[in-house]
């Protein structure tokens, strides 16, 4: 299984992760994630389109990472529910 990560960008998945995912993978399980400022436009649709020859397992996008960083990183030091959401998507 491959955790594909990407942040929004233009509405799409970023150039870091579209070099990835052109290799011409098959058959792999992927979960994917992305974060964003509010706008993930068509991220998850064409990460599909371009793994369509691998199973997709899971979505799940993260807004506003940046201005929440302490707070998420406090969250997850007492285990509360970010923590925990992420464990069951991962
Ligand atoms: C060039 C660029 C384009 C971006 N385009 C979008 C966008 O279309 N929609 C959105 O919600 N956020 C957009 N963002 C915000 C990023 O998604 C946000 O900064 C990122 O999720 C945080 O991760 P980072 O620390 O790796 O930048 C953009 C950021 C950059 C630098």
């Amino acid at each position: 299984m491959i955790l594909i990560g990407t942040p929004v960008w233009a509405f799409d998945y970023c150039s870091a992760i579209r070099t990835f995912v052109t290799q011409g993978t098959r058959n792999i399980k992927n979960r994917l994630f992305c974060c964003h400022e509010g706008a993930k436009g068509k991220t998850f649709d064409h990460l599909q389109n371009v793994l369509s020859d691998n199973t997709i397992i899971g979505e799940m996008d993260f807004l506003n990472v940046q201005k929440h960083k302490k707070k998420i990183k406090e969250s997850t030091e007492l285990g509360s529910e970010p923590e925990r959401q992420v464990i069951k998507f991962f």
